[in-house]
């Protein structure tokens, strides 16, 4: 069994942005600039924007925060994308979700302009990606294929299972594996809360990659001998051997279900660090005009 380290991945990948943005800078280019919109002060998202905007200034990307407190009405949140979608300086920016209730985050997502949506949620890049046209990929599927590439596993040809059919994971994540692509060409898979026979359908797979958000829910028996598991979940749980009071688990029963697999991602450590590589990349094709130009 080999641990798939998306740290030491999204490490080494951050070095390479670090260069790519230096060469910019040397060759009297514009440095590119990331915006993110944070409302609110939900604990995770506070802590994902952190990472962001400090995975920024690490590999020399301008970043700007915009904070709002959760009492923002809609029109107010949509005049700030809108002064986003005309700023000169910002190249793309995202808008951290989950938003509050009172505000429809299809709305917020869906004004903001394509060219400048980093995070690949609008329908334009969704139905883009769909059709194999140069698109913004969202960053957790982008991650996994490239934490994928790195380690050599090619889907190619592979039984590939998806435990979920999230817009922002196992729904592209499907469609990526199985388009006619570079880490592609995979037959798959998607399971959800209405699949017959889960365990069946897992046991015959070469790749699972588990989306769910329930904890440590994919075990050994649902595993066959040598399979790659991926695992996306990032729970919080409770626990008194840390300061903060919680601890991350992941989708997959690690301890029963690592000796059966040929890899696996750990959590936290696996797919996680990738998510904010992948945005980091989406910035400078957005600061390079690369998928709209
Ligand atoms: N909330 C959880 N993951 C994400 C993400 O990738 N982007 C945004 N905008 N919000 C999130």
């Amino acid at each position: 069994m080999e641990l798939i380290d998306g740290k030491k991945v999204a490490s080494d990948i951050k070095l390479e942005i670090a260069d790519e943005v230096e060469k910019i800078k040397q060759n009297g280019g514009k440095i590119p600039h990331l915006a993110a919109v944070l409302v609110g002060h939900d604990g995770a998202s506070e802590t994902y924007v952190a990472n962001k905007i400090k995975a920024c200034e690490l590999v020399g990307v301008k970043s700007t925060l915009i904070r709002f407190e959760d009492t923002v009405s809609q029109d107010e949140l949509l005049d700030k994308v809108e002064e986003l979608n005309q700023h000169n300086d910002i190249d793309g920016f995202i808008v951290q979700l989950p938003l509050p209730d009172h505000i429809s985050e299809q709305r917020v997502i869906e004004a903001i302009d394509p060219k400048k949506d980093v995070d690949g949620f609008h329908p334009v890049n969704v139905g883009r990606m769909v059709i194999g046209l140069p698109a913004f990929i969202s960053a957790t599927p982008a991650g996994i294929l490239e934490l994928m590439k790195r380690y050599n596993i090619d889907p190619s040809a592979k039984n590939c299972v998806i435990i979920g059919r999230s817009n922002i994971v196992g729904r592209p994540l499907s469609i990526l594996l199985s388009q006619k692509r570079e880490q592609g060409n995979a037959t798959v898979t998607v399971c959800h809360t209405r699949t017959k026979n889960l365990k069946e359908v897992c046991t015959k797979a070469d790749i699972i990659i588990v989306a769910l958000g329930s904890p440590e829910f994919l075990q050994a028996d649902m595993v066959k001998e040598g399979a790659v598991v991926i695992d996306v979940g990032t729970s919080r749980v409770k626990s008194d051997k840390t300061k903060s009071g919680w601890k991350l688990k992941g989708d997959v029963n690690f301890e029963e279900v690592a000796p059966k697999c040929s890899f696996i991602t750990p959590v936290p450590g696996g797919v996680g660090p990738m998510t904010i590589v992948s945005l980091l990349r989406n910035t400078l094709l957005a600061a390079g005009k690369k998928i709209y130009n």
